[in-house]
């Protein structure tokens, strides 16, 4: 499997560190030395569908492929304001796809996840061109009264097109269940026969396991499928890494002995956007020309499950 385009959109609010700092007792001192962030993008009068559809369409148009080609769907997403039918179905619907469409929910490393279902699909030669769409807002997700959550987050969307190619070289998908890491729940519609009490709880953290969780087993993989191919970290061209915490990036990068213009980063725009992190720091990248053919990269991402993956591709 290969890339062959990739797309992303962003609400157009941009909200700074001082702008949270008028309602929270938070400020740009904390925030950004902590976390790398300074701005980011909020969902203020977008449909999290809309921004979907314009990755979507971008990374479709620069594949050079017509919306009746890809003949497979793949959306990464936590939450929207539709429980049925899933993001995939409505975004379908609004750029003209008619192929079968699937929705995962594997929070940040849902691209990497979506990356892998779409080579499976491609090697058994069961899809030959699979549109992969990561759209997340997150900020629909914290409470905007909790200075440890809702600082951290951005909204946002990004897409890849795939096609039959041997440029993925490995993916790892790794698991540590548990819910007690990163979780929300809300409450169902009552029935007469409901007896259990249940409560609306907006997104919970345990930052610093997520934090450890994050660097150990991201270093871990990536080393591990390098060695897979006889290859160490300084044979990578760059990093995509989740972009969740300028201190988890930089944790990872020194680990890995890698310099800094191997690991391009928007976090300071952007925030965490979930699994459309990555796809959102690939398009960045992809359209200011940063790669070249032949280029080795590898995607990381961690998150709630706890789940994370990673990918050795060449561009
Ligand atoms: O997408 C994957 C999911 N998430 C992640 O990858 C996040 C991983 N974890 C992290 O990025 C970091 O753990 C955080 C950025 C979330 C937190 O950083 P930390 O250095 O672990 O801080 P902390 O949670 O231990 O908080 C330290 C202090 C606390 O005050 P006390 O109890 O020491 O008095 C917090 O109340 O900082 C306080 N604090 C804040 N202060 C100002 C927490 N959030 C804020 C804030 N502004 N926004």
């Amino acid at each position: 499997m290969k890339i062959i385009g990739t797309g992303s959109a962003l609400p157009r609010k941009v909200v700074t560190n001082d702008d949270l700092s008028q309602f929270l007792d938070t400020s740009d001192e904390w925030i950004f030395p902590r976390t790398g962030i300074r701005t980011r993008h909020v969902i203020t009068d977008e449909k999290l569908e809309d921004l979907g559809m314009a990755a979507a369409c971008a990374a479709i148009a620069q594949s050079g492929l017509q919306v009746g080609d890809i003949d497979m769907f793949i959306c990464s997403n936590v939450v929207n304001e539709y429980l049925t039918p899933g993001l995939s179905c409505i975004i379908a619907a609004g750029i003209g796809l008619r192929c079968p469409c699937i929705d995962i929910n594997c929070a940040c490393p849902g691209f990497i996840y979506a990356m892998d279902i779409a080579d499976t699909y491609i090697a058994a030669g069961r899809a030959r061109n699979v549109l992969v769409v990561c759209a997340e807002e997150p900020t629909r997700m914290t409470s905007w009264e909790d200075r440890s959550t809702c600082v951290l987050f951005g909204d946002g969307a990004g897409a890849a097109v795939f096609t039959a190619g041997d440029n993925v070289k490995g993916i790892k998908l790794n698991a540590e269940p548990s819910v007690d890491k990163i979780w929300q729940y809300r409450p169902l519609e009552p029935t007469p026969y409901v007896r259990k009490t249940e409560t609306n709880v907006p997104l919970q953290m345990n930052g610093r396991e997520v934090f450890r969780f994050a660097v150990t087993t991201s270093v871990r993989d990536i080393n591990e499928i390098l060695a897979k191919e006889g290859m160490t970290a300084s044979d990578v061209d760059y990093f995509m890494i989740h972009q969740a915490n300028m201190r988890i990036i930089e944790g990872i990068r020194g680990r890995l002995g890698v310099p800094e213009e191997k690991f391009p980063t928007n976090i300071q725009d952007h925030g965490n956007s979930s699994s459309a992190s990555c796809p959102i720091l690939l398009d960045e990248c992809n359209r200011k020309g940063l790669f070249k053919k032949g280029d080795k990269i590898v995607f990381s991402a961690f998150g709630a499950g706890l789940l994370s993956a990673v990918a050795l591709m060449e561009w």
